[in-house]
């Protein structure tokens, strides 16, 4: 796949475009990278323009600040829409993406045609999550990022790809173990800072879905619950066999949920 970056709001940006068709925009979690979404591309790439970026500071995306907000990866995602003269294009945001996803429907509703919310949730963090994340911040610094994978690849992983998915748990390692611990914890900075989703929820009118692992403990089920009762033209889909990373764990029921969902928007235009 060539490497394509654009350069704009004082980052270079890093992205896969492949595939022809309606567009499709798919936002990594943290701490990962584009290359999660490998088998989305092969999965839907002949029917739809499948577009992944490097959110800012992650993967190859190179930028400097010690915060990376979701504001910033917000107008990011515009501004390489822009410049690929896409007016509008299906989101697709799991975990940190799901904010990034939600906030771009803030700044940018029009532009979305449809939405999928994976794996995240629309609180705000509270005090004490806030804390975390700052403790975790001043580890990377120290520590690097081994600690960390080791920490949570038992937590972002379901029971049965642990046991028997040995190159998804060694691609999720690979993806947390190669990010730069400084731009890891500019991204926790601005998780931190992120804006409370809950109320505009109620404002999304595209056609969502919902996306949760059965077994994910950091945006569980109830998390998913909540945002599907408050977005009217919204349905859930829940994961079996999948915890926190379900497109890598289970892509064929994740990628059926994503072609329903585009189908049933490509029959309404
Ligand atoms: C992610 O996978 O993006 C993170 O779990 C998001 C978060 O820390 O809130």
């Amino acid at each position: 796949m060539d490497v394509k970056r654009i350069k704009t709001n004082g980052v270079e940006t890093v992205f896969d475009d492949e595939g022809s068709g309606p567009p499709v925009v798919l936002l990594h979690g943290f701490p990962f990278n584009r290359t999660m979404w490998g088998e989305q591309f092969e999965g839907l790439k002949g029917r739809h323009r499948m577009i992944a970026p490097d959110l800012r500071g992650l993967g190859e995306t190179i930028a400097a600040a010690a915060i990376a907000t979701m504001e910033q990866m917000a107008h990011d995602v515009a501004a390489l829409l822009d410049t690929l003269e896409l007016d509008r294009a299906v989101v697709c945001g799991l975990s940190m993406g799901g904010y990034v996803a939600l906030e771009f429907c803030h700044f940018f509703p029009e532009r979305v045609t449809a939405l999928v919310l994976a794996g995240t949730r629309a609180p705000a963090d509270n005090a004490e999550e806030k804390q975390n994340r700052e403790r975790q911040a001043t580890r990377l610094l120290a520590e690097g990022m081994k600690g960390i994978a080791d920490e949570t690849l038992p937590k972002l992983l379901a029971r049965e790809t642990l046991a028997s998915k040995a190159e998804v748990v060694s691609r999720v390692r690979q993806m947390i173990e190669s990010t730069d611990p400084r731009r890891a914890a500019a991204a926790q900075h601005g998780m931190a800072a992120r804006r409370d989703y809950s109320e505009s929820l109620t404002r999304i009118k595209v056609p969502t879905l919902v996306i949760v692992g059965r077994e994910d403990s950091i945006r569980p089920l109830s998390d998913a619950q909540f945002m599907h009762s408050k977005i009217r033209n919204s349905r859930l889909e829940v994961i079996e066999n999948a915890a926190h990373v379900s497109n890598m764990e289970r892509p064929e029921v994740f990628n059926n949920a994503l072609s329903l969902l585009l189908k049933e928007i490509s029959q309404n235009h």
